[in-house]
């Protein structure tokens, strides 16, 4: 899909993520040099309902910020937090304020709210290459990546 020349692709609804919650999707790009990488990506919807974006990577050691116990955000879910050594970063702007990685920040990404969709705006997803749209991926790596209350 393209809006304004600008290449966007709907990543799930908006409805899909509850108020002050996160979703995981595990996405793959192609890069400028043509090459397919592994984009994992959160999505926030802030009490705000504002829709914020980051590549999910802690800027320690390149895991999943919700690794281990599934979970993007700190017990009061004001920050979100690494679950692997704890970094803790500010929700609006990905900054860690404390942590292994204090002064590193979470890469953001683009999101645009279009017809009721969560898009992604200026990446190149792979797709229409016989692989699984990526929102039914999602939907299945959501399994292996939240785990149930
Ligand atoms: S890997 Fe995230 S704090 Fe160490």
């Amino acid at each position: 899909m393209a809006q304004d020349g600008i290449e966007v692709f709907a990543i799930c609804a908006t409805d899909a993520i509850e108020r002050g919650g996160a979703r995981g999707f595990s996405l793959s790009r192609i890069d400028e040099a043509g090459e397919t990488r592994p984009f994992p990506l959160v999505v926030l919807r802030t009490f705000a309902n504002d829709y914020l974006g980051y590549v999910n990577r802690c800027p320690h050691d390149g895991v999943w910020l919700n690794i281990g116990a599934g979970e993007f955000f700190s017990p009061d879910r004001a920050f979100l937090k690494c679950g692997r050594h704890g970094a803790i970063f500010e929700i609006e702007s990905g900054a860690c304020l404390d942590g292994p990685c204090k002064g590193k920040g979470l890469e953001p990404v683009a999101l645009a709210v279009i017809d009721g969709d969560v898009c992604l705006c200026g990446v190149r997803l792979l797709e229409d290459s016989g692989m699984p749209d990526p929102f039914a991926d999602a939907e299945e790596t959501m399994d292996i990546m939240i785990h149930p209350d």
